[in-house]
């Protein structure tokens, strides 16, 4: 705890629930139900200010549940959740939301193809997609030409959208996400639909990213190991809506721990920085 307790200064109202500064996400016993079906249950994950998560798992097994969760975009059915120190279901998520990047299929879909890459990035700042009458400050301009360079599609800035390629596309949306400077950003299969030059372009763009101290949290759902950049430092292992296993990357990624997760005998190398998996 931090803050001084003042010695006599009662007050009716109740104490908030603690809450750990440092804990972007924090799921205590968490399910999610949609139509009689768990999506999610019995799901305890915390996610500290400093870490860089991966989420592996099936097709179905609830990561972008989860990520929406974590995006304040759904609320839990039971348990609790608490996403950078508020609690989801409790809360206005319109302010919250700002403090999050959130990359999902479902969001870049509604990107505007005829939109300049720039105002892509910008709007962001507004909540909005498609520019129209919001007014922007040259410094948000400058922001959205930084962290298209950033992500190395910074010659880019001036074309259309609909004109990118969908590797360029991915990299504009983590831009995009980036554009508010949240405290936590999460990324679902930002990689899919690359070819093998592309998601090593993307993997170094999220190392440099995951290495960067001033980064935010990072959450990055993926179905490839292949795909986990350099400097990621934790693995969630979802299946049918439970976790399998969690905790330190390299003791999470075990061949016992995929092979239960994916329900496939698997083996899995480290190389270096890198993973590779295949069946056993
Ligand atoms: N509103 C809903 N009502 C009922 N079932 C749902 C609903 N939304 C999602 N589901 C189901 O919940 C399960 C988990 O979905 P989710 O999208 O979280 O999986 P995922 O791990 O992201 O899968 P993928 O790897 O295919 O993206 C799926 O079986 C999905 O069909
Ligand atoms: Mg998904």
């Amino acid at each position: 705890m931090t803050g001084d307790l003042i010695p006599g200064a009662g007050s009716a109202e109740p104490a908030p629930s603690p809450v750990d500064a440092d804990l972007v996400v924090s799921l205590d016993g968490v399910g999610v139900r949609r139509s009689g079906t768990a999506l999610l249950h019995g799901v305890d994950w915390q996610v500290e200010l400093d870490e860089r998560w991966v989420v592996l798992g099936p097709n179905g097994a609830g990561k972008t549940t989860l990520l929406n969760l974590a995006a304040g975009r759904l609320h839990p059915t039971t348990g609790t959740a608490h996403v950078l120190g508020e609690r989801i279901g409790r809360t206005d998520v319109t302010e919250l939301r700002t403090r999050i990047g959130l990359t999902t299929a479902a969001l870049a879909e509604r990107l505007p193809a005829e939109e300049r890459v720039r105002d892509v990035v910008m709007t962001a700042a507004w909540s909005v997609v498609g520019r129209w009458r919001e007014s922007y400050d040259p410094a948000d301009e400058a922001r959205a030409r930084a962290l298209l360079d950033q992500l190395g599609v910074g010659t880019l800035a001036d074309r259309t959208y609909g004109t990118l390629s969908s590797g360029e596309r991915k990299r504009v949306q983590i831009a995009r996400a980036l554009m508010t400077d949240p405290e936590l950003l999460l990324l679902d299969e930002p990689a899919a639909g690359l070819d093998l030059g592309g998601r090593e372009e993307l993997v170094a763009r999220l190392a440099e990213l995951a290495q960067d101290p001033d980064a935010p949290a990072l959450v990055l759902v993926t179905h490839h190991v292949e795909e986990i950049p350099p400097g990621f430092t934790h693995a969630l292992l979802l299946r049918d809506g439970a976790v399998m296993a969690q905790g330190l990357l390299h003791d999470t990624l075990t061949a016992d721990n995929l092979t239960k997760t994916f329900g496939l005998p698997l083996l899995v190398e480290r190389n270096g920085d890198r993973y590779t998996a295949r069946a056993a």
